[in-house]
């Protein structure tokens, strides 16, 4: 890992930098802001650049972090795996023993492994990512695979990323204050942001080319998981049989992948060092920001994100 970091040092001595919500700093790289010195950061995002080669059967599912990244990761695993890794109670489903986060990695995580994984030997390959649309490497863009889009609420990111990010940061450098997080996420400092630009970039491929990105929303998959996973499978190009349907195959899968079912198989262990597993689990709901902002804080992110997506309606 050490020797991917020191590859990019100069060129990230170069870059503008603002104060990290986990890490010390967040710099500023193709118009968005990455962590360093970690598995998901700028020096990955270069190194994926440089080095990456996608094949076309690949699937990539990107998202802000915390707009539902692991439920995603979940509902994508399992039903791609459906035929191998059947969903009954009498399973040992990988989703019951193990975090969605081990069963289907982000890509900045792969380049640091130097033995094949179960992404090497499994097709189509599955793999989440957080790069910005313009920051993808050259060979996804060009592979013809498919991308999946997660969605939320940017009320409803920002809320998890304020514990998530005191969760991990380094104690002796003390807890963020919630006005301090409001204020760097509503200047889009924050991993991987601005939220916004992160969200239009695949909005607009999702409409320019519906074949390349089908754009989900989490409130879409909150309200009707089955009709959404449906529409998952078809475009994946894997759809439900009518016999599959008439088992409850997908009724199956939203209840595996359910924020309860999978919560509860998270309570113990970590993904790293220092990732508890139970972090991606908190509330699960839609609308959780109205207990955390004021109205004014409510206002302001309503006015950017107005402002933002002009033109634009996402129904988050
Ligand atoms: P909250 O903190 O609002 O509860 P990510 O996976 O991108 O890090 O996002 C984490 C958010 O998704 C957290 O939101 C978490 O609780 C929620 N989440 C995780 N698993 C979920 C599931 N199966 N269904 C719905 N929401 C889920």
């Amino acid at each position: 890992m050490a020797l991917i970091f020191d590859r990019y040092k100069d060129r990230l001595a170069t870059l503008p930098k603002e104060k990290g919500w986990i890490t010390e700093n967040l710099y500023m790289y193709q118009g968005f802001w990455h962590q360093s010195s970690r598995r998901i950061s700028v020096e990955t995002v270069m190194a994926l650049q440089d080095t990456f080669k996608a094949h076309p059967t690949d699937i990539y599912l990107a998202t802000v972090p915390k707009s539902g990244t692991t439920w995603l990761k979940a509902l994508v695993f399992a039903l791609v795996n459906r035929n191998r890794y059947k969903v009954d109670r009498f399973s040992t489903h990988p989703l019951l023993v193990s975090s969605p986060h081990n069963c289907l990695p982000f890509i900045e995580t792969e380049i640091f492994r130097n033995t094949p994984t179960y992404v090497d030997s499994h097709s189509p390959r599955l793999f989440a990512i957080h790069i910005p649309y313009t920051s993808l490497p050259q060979s996804i863009l060009d592979s013809g695979c498919r991308l999946v889009y997660l969605c939320r609420n940017p009320k409803d990111v920002m809320v998890p990323m304020f514990h998530f990010a005191n969760k991990l940061r380094d104690k002796s450098r003390g807890l963020l204050t919630f006005e301090e997080t409001f204020e760097l996420f509503s200047k889009g400092i924050m991993p991987t942001g601005p939220y916004w630009d992160h969200v239009k970039g695949y909005h607009k491929t999702s409409l320019e080319h519906r074949e390349k990105v089908l754009f989900l929303t989490y409130k879409d998959l909150k309200i009707d998981a089955v009709n959404n996973v449906k529409r998952l499978a078809r475009y994946l190009g894997n759809p439900f049989t009518e016999e599959e349907e008439a088992e409850g195959a997908v009724e199956g899968i939203v209840k595996l992948c359910s924020f309860e079912n999978l919560r509860e198989v998270n309570k113990h262990g970590n993904l790293h060092e220092d990732i508890p597993n139970d972090a991606f689990f908190r509330e699960g709901k839609v609308g959780d920001w109205t207990n955390h902002l004021t109205d004014e804080m409510s206002c302001i992110l309503d006015e950017i994100t107005k402002e933002k997506f002009y033109g634009i309606s996402l129904g988050t």
